[in-house]
């Protein structure tokens, strides 16, 4: 198969590129940079996009199968005006200028993989949230819902369509555990705010499975959640973390503190609630290799 991959540089796009090369898949990346993504991963075909003011590259897209598209500039920053002006045009502008690409080309891939994130649901306490539950409010609740709008036209385009709404993806290089951890190995960690907010957490091997498994089973289509299907408060994942690397959580952040140095919004989501289940996948019978958090911790943390 070949697949296209938008964001192919990222945490989830060169760990799924790695999975795909080394079954035999041929794997295209877009990216803003190809000189500096090269060397990385010569193997994989790189081609330039400016993803929110062009459309890619017509011979990225020649005689692609699949398209997945991990493309979004990075949400854990300050979210001033203009980080949120980018935040919004690397997701929904990118997305349309890409299904745009796809409809003027001569391939129609059978498969398009789109990103979407849990911030969809919102700050929803201890509530079970399933891929049906309604939308959250606020600026990061409002990003996936009109993501995930954008990229429905791929199915007027003729592909199947599989959104995955990711979770907070664990990995030992990158995002939550990179940020979490310096305060932890200090001694100084703890859960955030009250800690009986809801973490709906993945391990990075089972998000790159569950982009695989869509993209090769036919019967998968429409919204799945990225997610384990063992979701912890925010004090269980402070005491299985901190117990992982041999260090108690005992100091509590407030969230006060948590806003004063990220910027509201994101004080919403680590501080914010959502406890979320993979209920289409588990039905469809997508096996996951990491439904609880502590080998989830021991595997990325412990070598
Ligand atoms: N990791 C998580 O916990 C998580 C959770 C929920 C949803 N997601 C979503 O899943 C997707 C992939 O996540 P990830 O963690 O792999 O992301 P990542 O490591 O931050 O990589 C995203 C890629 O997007 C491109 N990009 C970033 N800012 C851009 C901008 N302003 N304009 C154009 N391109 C830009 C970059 O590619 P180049 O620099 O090569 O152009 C980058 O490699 C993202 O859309 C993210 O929102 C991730």
């Amino acid at each position: 198969m070949r697949v296209l991959i938008t964001g192919a540089t990222g945490a989830i796009g060169s760990a799924l590129a790695d999975t795909l090369l080394a079954r035999g898949d041929e794997v295209v990346g877009l990216t803003r940079d190809p000189a500096k993504a090269r060397p990385k991963n010569p193997t994989v075909s790189w081609h330039a996009w400016q993803a929110t003011t062009e459309r890619p590259p017509e011979e990225a897209l020649e005689n692609v199968d699949a398209v997945v598209n991990l493309i979004g500039e990075e949400i854990n920053q300050r979210l001033t005006d203009s980080a949120k002006r980018r935040i919004r045009e690397s997701r929904i502008t990118a997305s349309h200028n890409l299904l745009q690409g796809i409809e003027a080309s001569d391939t129609t891939p059978k498969v398009f993989v789109g990103s979407s994130a849990i911030g969809y649901y919102g700050d929803r306490g201890e509530s079970m949230l399933d891929e049906d539950s309604q939308p959250g409010d606020g600026f990061m609740a409002d990003i996936p819902v009109e993501w995930e709008a954008e990229q429905r036209g791929a199915e007027s385009l003729g592909m199947r369509l599989v959104l995955v709404r990711t979770g907070l993806v664990l990995s030992s290089e990158s995002g939550l555990l990179k940020q979490l951890l310096p305060p932890f190995k200090m001694g100084v960690g703890g859960p955030l705010g009250s800690g009986d907010q809801y973490m709906s957490w993945i391990h990075l091997d089972d998000e790159v499975g569950l982009i695989v498994w869509a993209l090769d089973d036919d019967r998968v289509s429409g919204v799945i959640n990225a997610t384990a299907p063992n979701p912890v408060t925010n004090k269980e994942f402070s005491k299985a973390l901190g117990k992982a690397i041999g260090r108690p959580a005992i100091l509590p952040t407030p969230k006060a503190a948590v806003a004063l140095l990220r910027g509201n919004e994101l004080a919403e989501l680590v501080t914010g609630s959502a406890r979320v289940i993979p209920r289409r996948a588990q039905d469809l019978g997508y096996s996951f290799r990491y439904p609880d958090l502590d080998p989830a911790l021991r595997d990325l943390l412990v070598s």
